[in-house]
């Protein structure tokens, strides 16, 4: 079988979707995934970063992990994307690579790809499922498949139950929020894998 190519694309300005994403990397890795772990670009002016001392000092500490490129998407055949929720969508950074993308959409490059998403939000009931259907609505633009994790593992009555895809409160993910996050990733490589034959 071949290997599936899954690209784990996170944005993060305190350092939560960091961590979802190399939950979310592992996993795939240990389903046997062949995996980019890729940050979105920051995109807010340098002077606003540096004013808030966590922002500075998170972009400062990933500076290792390569931005994401048009190129990734085209090598990938599955997506994990993982943001955190602004005003009720995903954050802005995210939706200007999105909107970088339409050259490589033209060209079919995202369709029958797999595609699934996690969040973050500040308050239990903050946007996180309103953020998730907005990707999701992106990603049937692209002709791309949500592999959403449904309740289809008991993880999910555990997890705080978002059918969409794992959300979480700001800070470190938790032993729940870790197998969730291992979970989703893992059956979006598993259908991909289905997929790509
Ligand atoms: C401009 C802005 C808008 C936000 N909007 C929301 C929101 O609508 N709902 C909410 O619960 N949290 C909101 N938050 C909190 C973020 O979702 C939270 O900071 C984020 O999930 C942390 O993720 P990170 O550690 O990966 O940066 C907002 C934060 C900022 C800075």
């Amino acid at each position: 079988m071949t290997k599936p190519k899954i690209a784990v694309v996170f944005y993060t300005t305190y350092g939560s979707n960091q961590g979802v994403a190399q939950a979310a990397a592992a996993a795939a890795e240990a389903a046997g995934a062949e995996v980019r772990l890729r940050r979105i670009a920051e995109t807010a002016p340098e002077a606003v970063v540096q004013g808030q001392e966590p922002w500075a000092r998170q972009l400062a500490a990933m500076q290792d992990i390569p931005e994401v490129s048009a190129d990734d998407m085209e090598w990938a055949d599955g997506y994990f994307f993982s943001a955190p929720t602004r005003f009720g969508v995903v954050a802005s950074q995210m939706r200007a690579f999105i909107d970088s993308l339409g050259p490589l959409w033209q060209k079919g490059g995202m369709a029958n790809k797999t595609f699934t998403a996690t969040t973050s939000a500040g308050n239990l009931n903050g946007g996180q499922e309103s953020t998730l259907l907005s990707l999701y609505t992106t990603a049937m633009h692209w002709g791309a498949i949500i592999v959403a994790p449904g309740y289809a593992d008991p993880v999910k009555f555990e997890d705080g139950g978002n059918p969409y895809g794992y959300s979480m409160l700001p800070g470190a993910l938790s032993e729940t929020g870790q197998k969730s996050v291992a979970y989703q990733a893992m059956r979006l490589t598993q259908m991909t894998a289905k997929l790509i034959g």
